[in-house]
């Protein structure tokens, strides 16, 4: 069954039935200043750190499920009878409920009683502030008097204070009400100079700022006591739970619409300018005050809102392409380039399943974050490569995560993972495949963030080699360290006390346990090391590259296989795991995919067979599981993986960022039709009919899909923030449809299914614009290109060399 239908001319979800089976969200914002906001408008926003600088409050995990958010309440003053018109929080039982997750926008409306109302919420570029705008219609025959209610609740600010020192926290809440707008200033009397406000654009009739005034005793969100009364009654919040709320009171004759433009946003002031009069504890507002104006104005809103929808234009019109099939136009066009960049912006930290506390932006995961998003943002992505690179160690190593607002790297969630380093130089030829810009290379660059310490980025990428190479064990193969790719696989943990992390513990030397995962990435990381060294003039130094890349292979090679597919590691005994000789956990996809995506194997047959082997035990109707069989109890030795019931997450679930591995791996061999297949099982819009059993947005990918182990096969969860975003991305265009970024220039190579007559793309591509369209005439792979007319060698088109902006390439595929 379906909740909605996608808009692709409008690039937007509808959502028809409010009770999704979980919150359907989407994201505000696309620099600083950031909201999550679901279907029946839940969610909080934050300004860059969703736990540092959060401006509202959010309880995880709540029931009923999804409550807090950007709630509007109407009370018709006739009847008394007050409702939302998002469904939630008072689940009214709505006529034509709607709710349109657009690009960086959410609109959601329905009808009562006769009164529509639609609010659009979006967050205006280059500014950190949100706008809601309310339009309410009076679709009666008679005349009707509707009060207008909005709130919001405010937070600390540091969410996780905020959910735990209570001794405090209720003593130190503060507001300010001038000229309708709440000022919500906990902190600012001493080392804050950040505030929050929530503003409403027609004079208001009253507000409240104390959440018990609005609620009432023991009251909740879906029956405010204030609004039951129809009155807010200027509360002022000394301490306790300061909220923001409004109250508008509106007359309207039939047919009348009226728009109310609420704002709710944060600012910093100088430091020596907090406060008017100096000396005082009054916010100085005389900076505030112009930006909070310019956008009540439902005019500066609406032109606000025409930006956004160029700004996503521009972004999604860099590559565009129509195939056969609706799902991969769908999703490669629109969603899945926007879900690139909600990872690139949020990296793994704030969603239905991240709290915005616990994490930072992964090294790992921003790095592989880039492949999907490089083409859109790339002096974003050049900003984000030299802070990843500015956490590196000196000995190459990486800190796990590092804090968006301090920059720094930390170990808070593990350190020494030793696939996290090589994951860089992926980041970074990814930038320079798509833009060119080698002066990157020669950027300082700090070493553990340390001033002074600078070395060029390109001394950085060695030391991400060279850290793989100094980490060989007993079979030369890498040391796995903490953990590879694979969080869950704790080979040198050895965990049995309840509740120690296993992401934190190690007691093993870490000397035996090996990664044949890492000796794929390492192949695929050191064979691009070996084309920028190249290209830098540095020849012995890509000779050294390939060297090491051929000794890794010949390690692979004589104890990395296990006769029909790729073993996934040694563990610390020196033991096999995802072989044959294993009781469970015989075949896994980490290695599987990644070898054969380096190109391991290739010729003598090596990767046929794991390929062969990775349909046959581990291919499912919805995903590629991550291994089997599943771990049925807890083994001491391979650490969190074994921790999951089988069938969820590690332990055998679909986990979706691996799928694309083997698609793409297929695509080495030509197979087209095996590829797409894969593709499509995991693609949330081909999934869109069975959201019952899927459960999360049919628009977006999720991290994971329950594997057949599990009790609910073809369930996802952990939907958005995931590297499945940039992965399948990657493996959709540059790998099946084949329009690949390469160091010289744009290639054309696709590996499509057989039964597709062709496809045709556009690509903007350093400055110019190649119209591609690929025709099959025979079955297999071959292409021969011919650009504006004249047939050319190979599969790389020529930079034009005389300004032509626009390029006309045919493929023919034979
Ligand atoms: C999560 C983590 C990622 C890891 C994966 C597998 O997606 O963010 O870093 O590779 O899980 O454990
Ligand atoms: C990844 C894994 C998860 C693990 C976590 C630890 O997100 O998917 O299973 O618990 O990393 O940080």
């Amino acid at each position: 069954m379906k909740y909605g239908h996608f808009d692709d001319q409008n690039r937007e979800y509808v959502i028809t039935q409010p009770d999704t089976p979980l919150p359907w969200i989407n994201y505000l914002g696309s620099q600083s200043y950031f909201g999550i906001i679901s279907n029946t408008a839940g969610g909080y926003s934050f300004y860059r750190d969703a736990r540092l600088r959060r401006l509202t409050r959010y309880r995880y995990n709540n029931v009923p499920m999804d409550s807090g958010g950007r709630y509007v309440y109407l009370r018709d003053e006739e009847s008394r009878e007050f409702w939302s018109p998002s469904w939630q929080p008072t689940r009214h039982e709505l006529k034509d409920y709607s709710c349109r997750h657009g690009m960086g926008y959410t609109v959601i409306g329905s009808t009562y009683s006769g009164i529509e109302a639609h609010t659009r919420y979006f967050v205006p570029l280059d500014e950190n502030l949100e706008i809601w705008q309310l339009t309410i219609t009076n679709r009666r025959t008679t005349k009707a008097s509707i009060s207008t209610f909005a709130s919001i609740e405010f937070c600390l600010w540091n969410a996780q204070d905020d959910a735990t020192n209570f001794q405090r926290n209720l003593s130190i809440g503060e507001v300010e009400v001038e000229d309708d707008v709440i000022y919500h200033k906990t902190e600012y009397r001493e080392r804050r100079n950040h505030f929050a406000y929530f503003a409403c654009s027609l004079p208001g009739a009253a507000f409240d700022t104390q959440r018990e005034a609005f609620l009432g005793r023991y009251g909740g969100w879906d029956k405010p006591a204030a609004v039951e009364a129809g009155q807010l009654t200027n509360s002022i919040a000394h301490g306790w739970s300061p909220i923001g709320a409004h109250q508008v009171e509106l007359e309207l004759e039939p047919g009348e619409t009226r728009q109310i433009v609420f704002v709710l946003g944060y600012h910093e002031n100088p430091d020596d300018q907090k406060f008017l009069p100096a000396g005082s504890q009054t916010i100085n507002k005389t900076l505030v005050e112009p930006v909070i104006r310019k956008y009540l104005d439902p005019v500066e809103a609406d032109i606000a809102f025409a930006r956004l929808r160029e700004y996503w234009e521009s972004l999604l019109g860099i590559f565009e392409v129509n195939t056969p099939d609706i799902h991969t136009n769908r999703m490669a066009n629109i969603w899945n380039a926007y879900q690139c960049m909600a990872t690139f912006n949020m990296s793994r930290s704030a969603s239905s399943f991240e709290s915005g506390i616990g994490r930072g932006l992964g090294f790992r995961d921003s790095n592989q974050d880039i492949l999907g998003c490089v083409h859109m943002v790339p002096a974003r992505v050049r900003e984000r490569i030299l802070d990843l690179a500015a956490t590196q160690l000196p000995t190459g190593g990486a800190y796990h995560q590092y804090q968006p607002l301090t920059k720094r790297g930390n170990n808070d969630i593990g350190g020494g993972f030793n696939d996290d380093p090589l994951w860089l130089i992926l980041g970074v030829s990814a930038y320079l495949k798509e833009t060119g810009d080698w002066k990157i290379l020669d950027e300082p660059t700090p070493l553990d963030s340390e001033a002074g310490s600078e070395v060029p980025l390109y001394e950085h990428l060695r030391r991400s080699l060279h850290y793989t190479l100094e980490r060989l064990g007993p079979h030369a193969l890498p040391l796995i360290g903490r953990a590879d790719w694979n969080d869950c696989l704790n080979l040198n943990c050895f965990s049995s006390t309840p509740g120690e992390s296993f992401q934190t513990t190690t007691n093993k030397e870490g000397k035996v346990a090996e990664s044949v995962f890492i000796a794929g990435l390492f192949v695929n990381a050191g064979r691009e090391l070996a084309s920028i060294a190249s290209r830098c003039g540095l020849d012995g130094e890509a000779a050294s590259y390939l060297d090491a890349v051929a000794k890794m292979e010949q390690a692979v090679n004589e104890h990395g296989w296990d006769g029909e597919w790729f073993l996934r590691a040694y563990d610390d005994f020196g033991a096999k795991i995802g072989s044959k000789e294993c009781e469970e956990g015989k075949i896994f996809i980490e290695s599987n995919g990644f070898c054969v995506l380096a190109g391991i194997g290739l010729e003598d047959g090596k990767a046929s067979k794991a390929l062969a082997a990775t349909q046959k035990y581990l291919a499912t109707e919805h995903g590629i599981v991550v291994q089997q069989p599943a771990y049925s109890r807890y083994y001491l030795n391979l650490g969190e993986i074994s921790s999951y019931p089988p069938g969820y997450k590690e332990n055998a679930g679909v986990f979706c960022h691996l799928n694309p591995w083997a698609m793409i791996a297929e695509t080495r061999l030509g197979h087209g039709d095996q590829a797409h297949d894969y593709y499509k099982r995991i693609n949330p819009s081909a999934r869109e009919e069975i959201s019952d059993l899927h459960r999360c947005e049919p628009y977006v990918y999720a991290q994971m899909i329950a594997g057949k182990d599990a009790p609910s096969f073809g369930e996802a969860k952990n939907s958005w923030l995931t590297g499945t975003a940039a992965w399948n991305y990657y493996a959709i265009v540059q790998w099946i449809l084949g329009v690949r970024t390469t160091f010289d220039g744009l290639e054309i190579a696709p590996v499509i299914p057989k039964s597709w007559p062709g496809f045709s793309a556009t690509r903007k591509f350093r400055g110019v614009t190649y119209k591609i369209s690929v025709a099959r005439k025979g079955d297999g792979n071959q292409i021969a290109l011919t650009v504006d007319g004249s047939p050319i060698e190979g599969n790389i088109v020529p930079t034009p060399t005389d300004g032509r902006k626009i390029v006309l390439v045919k493929g023919i595929l034979t």
